[in-house]
């Protein structure tokens, strides 16, 4: 049977210096934010904050602990440039790994450009919540986000101790 994805939640998180300041328009989390709607997912929360650590981390915790978003999609920081930090505040928050979700992305982006080697996104669990990492361009959000769509709530439903048969959908 088919998940029902308005059982779950979910939160954009946009990691952008320029962003934050109002410098740049942040396209790719709007995009994400329309996306998951279109899917059915609850939306919850969307912000924009600067590459910093410290900041990434207090809004994923506070998003998952406190306010108990099943699903959080961030874009940007994920790369090799100095600011990008964005993995480095996910070792400090998840609990879990979940490897094939970014090794799937990069496989499949690979095709399409060779900087995909680039991103350093990762996925995991914390809680009860699944926290997922994409590139901060629109159009490589757009075209990572896509490898995993189909799989994210037959993913959330397990995470969340689901017993839905992994045979079907
Ligand atoms: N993946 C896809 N599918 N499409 C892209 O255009 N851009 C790459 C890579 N992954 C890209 C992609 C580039 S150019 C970079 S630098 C890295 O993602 C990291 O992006 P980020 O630092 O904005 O997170």
């Amino acid at each position: 049977m088919k998940i029902d994805t308005s059982r779950f939640s979910f939160a954009v998180l946009t990691m952008s210096d320029k962003g934050s300041r109002g410098e740049r328009e942040d396209t790719s989390g709007p995009y994400l934010v329309k996306t998951f709607l279109d899917q059915g997912y609850i939306e919850k929360g969307y912000a924009i904050i600067p590459d910093q650590v410290s900041q990434i981390k207090e809004k994923l915790i506070t998003w998952v602990d406190v306010e108990k978003i099943d699903i959080i999609i961030t874009t940007g920081g994920t790369g090799v440039a100095p600011t990008d930090v964005t993995p480095e505040a996910m070792l400090d928050v998840i609990e879990k790994e979940i490897p094939g979700m970014a090794e799937a992305m990069r496989a499949e982006s690979l095709k399409k450009t060779p900087n995909a080697v680039l991103s350093r996104g990762m996925a995991g669990i914390r809680g009860t919540s699944l926290i997922i990492n994409l590139p901060g361009s629109e159009k490589a959000a757009r075209e990572n986000i896509a490898v995993l769509l189909p799989s994210l709530a037959h993913a959330l439903d397990k995470i969340q101790g689901g017993t839905s048969d992994c045979g079907v959908g």
